[in-house]
């Protein structure tokens, strides 16, 4: 597939340019294993980059004007450099576009003396599905500027950068997560990011060697950051913070939260409970992978999608469907992943009961008279990287 993919694109870039691009860069999308709205507090994430990539063809052009096509639509997007800002882009385009305007913006590149590009794009991650097809497409673009304006640059800094153009050219008030994990991605591994210091590690999962599979169960319902509920837990947890007289959620501890429900009124309460307890619960995870293996993390998962569902009220009918019948099936773990209020949920599941649990599923969301979802195993796999 990402063989067919890397040649494609090449081969779409040519078509509709009528150039040869000087390489392809990829970033794959990402589930998150556990810490669901902990990144916009400061606090501790642990996703992984999946086998589901971008790619981004470029060429170089001899003027300062940049360009853009993918498969998502048959607009090629043109505007001079110079004249970038985060509100002269709209539609998908403000995903390659606010890269380049990103980049400039953090004053990584001077936009008046780099080469115009051409940018043509490709994806098998699947859109609206929670598995921040937005963030694979900034970092492979991130990654194919930064070598072709020869920029001095690391990996967390282009995490910055496509946050940066999500949250400006895109409009989505989105954390760091997304991006970091699509940028330092590793086979086999999760990456620990702290998303105050932007630190991150990566924590080795062993998932084949201890015989499990990652099922990802995309409900099919959509979900959208820019505007709703995620905007609305987000404020909630500002307004939290700023009741218990802390920077951000990060510096409230579990023990904490006795106080703090004297404090807050019961909704606030709840978000921040989920956020404290959530943090807690990565933390837990790293430990566990590290001390005992994936073998033994289900809970914590469980325990993760019922903080969202009942405390921070962000999960759906179809995700909590989804999420108990793997349980009943043999799962280890479920819990919903990304952003909330639709998108797809992620079971721990023995190799041998992926397709028991994926009839399940299927039988259940028929019964309730749900659509049906579409469900794939994912790969831990490497972040962005030059392709060709
Ligand atoms: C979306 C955002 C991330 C993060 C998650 C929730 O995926 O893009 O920054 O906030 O939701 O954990």
């Amino acid at each position: 597939m990402t063989q067919d993919l890397r040649e494609l694109v090449r081969a779409e870039f040519i078509e509709v340019f009528g150039t040869t691009p000087v390489g392809v860069w990829s970033a794959p999308g990402r589930v998150n294993l556990i810490g669901e709205h902990t990144d916009y507090n400061e606090g501790f994430v642990l996703p992984f980059a999946i086998d589901r990539r971008t790619f981004a063809a470029v060429g170089v052009r001899d003027d300062s004007r940049i360009r853009v096509a993918s498969t998502f639509s048959d607009e090629v997007a043109e505007i001079s450099i110079t004249e970038l800002s985060a509100d002269a882009v709209s539609g998908w385009a403000a995903y390659p576009l606010g890269v380049a305007w990103a980049l400039g913006e953090l004053g990584f590149a001077d936009l008046g003396a780099v080469p115009g590009v051409d940018i043509m794009i490709e994806s098998d991650v699947p859109v609206g599905a929670g598995l921040s097809s937005s963030a694979a497409i900034e970092s492979a673009v991130a990654v194919a500027l930064a070598e072709l304006w020869q920029l001095d640059i690391d990996r967390p800094a282009l995490a910055r950068v496509g946050r940066l153009a999500e949250n400006e050219a895109v409009g989505a008030p989105t954390g760091i997560m997304d991006q970091m994990a699509s940028l330092l991605g590793r086979d086999d591994a999760a990456v620990f990011i702290d998303c105050r210091s932007q630190e991150a590690d990566a924590v080795d999962l062993g998932l084949a060697g201890a015989g499990l599979a990652i099922l990802v169960i995309d409900t099919q319902v959509e979900h959208a950051h820019a505007t709703g509920g995620y905007r609305d837990r987000r404020a909630s947890c500002e307004a939290g913070a700023a009741a218990l007289g802390v920077a951000s959620l990060r510096d409230v501890e579990v023990a904490d939260l006795v106080r703090a429900k004297e404090l807050l009124d019961d909704v606030t309460f709840r978000r921040v409970r989920h956020v404290v307890t959530e943090n807690q619960r990565v933390l837990d995870t790293v430990a566990t992978l590290t001390a005992a293996g994936p073998l033994e993390i289900g809970e914590l998962l469980d325990a993760s999608h019922r903080s969202m569902r009942d405390d921070f009220e962000i999960s759906v009918p179809e995700l909590d469907l989804a999420v108990e019948t793997a349980q009943a099936n043999g799962a280890l773990g479920a819990r919903m992943t990304g952003g909330g209020f639709g998108g797809s949920a992620i079971a721990l599941v023995p190799q041998g009961l992926v397709s028991q649990v994926q009839v399940a599923v299927d039988g259940a969301f028929a019964e309730h008279g749900f659509g049906q979802p579409v469900t794939f195993t994912v790969t831990p796999s490497a972040g962005a990287r030059r392709e060709v």
